[in-house]
């Protein structure tokens, strides 16, 4: 199923599906409006999608409000709920090669990666939360008195879902997998780079046996089609993924109706190397860890601290697996790194690597433009960054690689802490109290010791600080569709 072949490259896949799911239909905008979504490779549109906006949410809302308080979603046994989510995990697995392609040609990342990562770890979620389906229990509580205390945990009610577009699919089964196990419904807005795979796997839940208006999806943009998600009274909670900034506007406008949120953004992600760690391991770890999906993560390890009596040979190391990547057609076998997704990214990166070079640290590879069609940038590495250089401190969001000397494990704790982020970390050592020091000073959500980027459906992920709030996957992210409810009985 996800082997790969060797030079080889994928066919383009057909687009089937370009709008709006309301209520179990397909239908065009109230506006008649579309948008253009593109390939990021050839810099050529792929479809027209339609445009959803406030009118087409409010359809949308109360399609998911009925499916809520009176369809058959309510009613169902749990552990039915489970076995929708199991066949659409089955339908995923018999459109593997379709949907992989579908995610490499409208957001650009490799076929490779979108074989071997991608796919897979939506298959894993959807089977996962199907699974927790009818595990959703509350306690008896033996409280004074004589009564008789019981919780129960329901459906949080109609859940609102923004996602980016750095994993399109992936955060569509992040979170349809948890809030579908709970019973909530849900109306999800795709980012407006990638709509493609999100609508895809909407067709296949409605080939799966979803009843209608248990998943509404509208393609739109964010200040429009998203902010009136984020605003409707009927929405009970919104699940956002992206920019802080982003989420600090959702959080203003959610505040009228006091909507439950959760949220998952960026981050300035140390990755800590000391000097006994096994170097060519930890090479590789840095290079997977910042150049994985051209960079695009929210917790890319952008920050590489390197202990300063390996530094040189470890920053030589670093930059030959960077030359050593291949940009290319992201249909090729060969290739291991696309285009950005657009061209703001692509020009929010090249700037940054302009604020590197003008604020005085070592670009030592890469640092420009790759070839002269599609958002490609060649993988990039800063030498000698300090703390409070932008390039340290801000999320470029691209294949540019900061890496920072340090001397010993007080002052790197004390550096890798200097930042409003707290997503993830990582360190590199073969000392295991030296390693716990590190997963126990760092701020931040997840820790990966001398391995990077390992994500397990069953493994909570999010973020402290401006990172986030809330967690994602594992049974951390049922409780954010979820409400306790507590009963209490007279027995006298
Ligand atoms: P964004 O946060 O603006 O977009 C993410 C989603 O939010 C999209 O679906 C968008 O349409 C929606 N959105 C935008 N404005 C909204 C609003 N006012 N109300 C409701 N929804 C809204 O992120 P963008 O502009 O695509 O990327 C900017 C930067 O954000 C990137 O360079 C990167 O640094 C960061 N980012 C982080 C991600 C993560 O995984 N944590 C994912 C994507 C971007
Ligand atoms: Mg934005």
């Amino acid at each position: 199923m996800a082997t790969i072949t060797e030079n080889a490259t994928f066919d383009k896949p057909k687009v089937r599906q370009t709008k709006m799911l309301i209520g179990g239909e397909w239908c065009d905008a109230v506006s008649g409006k579309t948008f253009a979504t593109m390939n990021p490779a050839t810099e050529e549109k792929i479809a027209d999608v339609a445009e959803g906006d406030a009118e087409d949410i409010a359809l949308a809302v109360k399609a998911a409000r009925n499916a809520f308080e009176s369809g058959p979603w309510r009613s169902m046994d749990a552990r039915d709920r489970g076995r929708l989510l199991n066949r659409l995990a089955d339908l995923v697995e018999e459109n593997f090669d379709e949907l992989a392609a579908l995610e490499t040609l409208d957001n650009g990342k490799p076929i490779n990666d979108s074989r071997a990562a991608d796919l897979p770890l939506v298959i894993d979620c959807l089977r996962y939360y199907a699974g927790w389906a009818d595990k959703i229990h509350g306690d008896t509580i033996p409280i004074r008195g004589n009564y008789f205390c019981y919780t129960k945990r329901e459906p949080v009610g109609v859940a609102g879902q923004i996602i980016p577009w750095n994993f399109p699919m992936l955060m569509v089964a992040w979170k349809w997998g948890p809030a579908l196990a709970a019973g909530c419904t849900i109306v999800m807005k795709p980012a407006e780079q990638t709509p493609l795979t999100c609508l895809r796997m909407g067709e296949l839940a409605m080939e799966a046996g979803f009843p209608e208006g248990v998943i509404n999806i509208v393609p739109g943009y964010g200040p429009t089609a998203g902010a009136a998600l984020v605003k409707h009274p009927d929405v009970d909670k919104i699940a956002f993924t992206g920019e802080h900034k982003t989420a600090q506007i959702i959080m203003a406008d959610a505040a009228q109706t006091l909507k439950r949120l959760t949220f998952e953004l960026g981050g300035k992600s140390p990755n800590v190397v000391f000097a006994d760690a096994d170097i060519d391991a930890a090479v590789a770890g840095a290079e997977f860890g910042l150049f994985f999906n051209q960079g695009q993560c929210c917790c890319a390890g952008s920050r590489l601290f390197v202990e300063e009596s390996v530094h040189e040979e470890f920053v030589e190391k670093v930059i030959a697996r960077a030359k050593g990547r291949k940009l290319g057609d992201p249909f090729d076998t060969g290739t291991s790194q696309g285009p950005q997704v657009d061209q703001a990214q692509f020009d929010k990166i090249l700037s940054y690597i302009e604020k590197g070079n003008a604020e005085g640290a070592s670009c030592v590879t890469g640092g420009s433009r790759f070839g002269d069609k599609g958002y490609f940038v060649e993988p990039t590495i800063f030498d000698n960054v300090t703390d409070e250089m932008s390039i340290a401190q801000e999320e470029i969001f691209g294949p540019v690689l900061s890496i920072l000397p340090f001397n010993g494990v007080e002052e790197v704790i004390d550096r890798a802490n200097r930042s409003f982020y707290g997503l993830a970390a990582a360190v590199w050592t073969r000392d295991v109290a030296k390693a716990h020091r590190i997963a126990d000073s760092v701020r931040a959500g997840t820790v990966w010791i001398n391995c990077y980027d390992v994500f397990d459906a069953g493994a909570p992920f999010g973020g402290f600080k401006m990172s986030g709030i809330g967690r994602e996957l594992g049974e951390a992210a049922l409780a954010n569709y979820t409400e306790a409810k507590t009963v209490t009985m007279n027995l006298e």
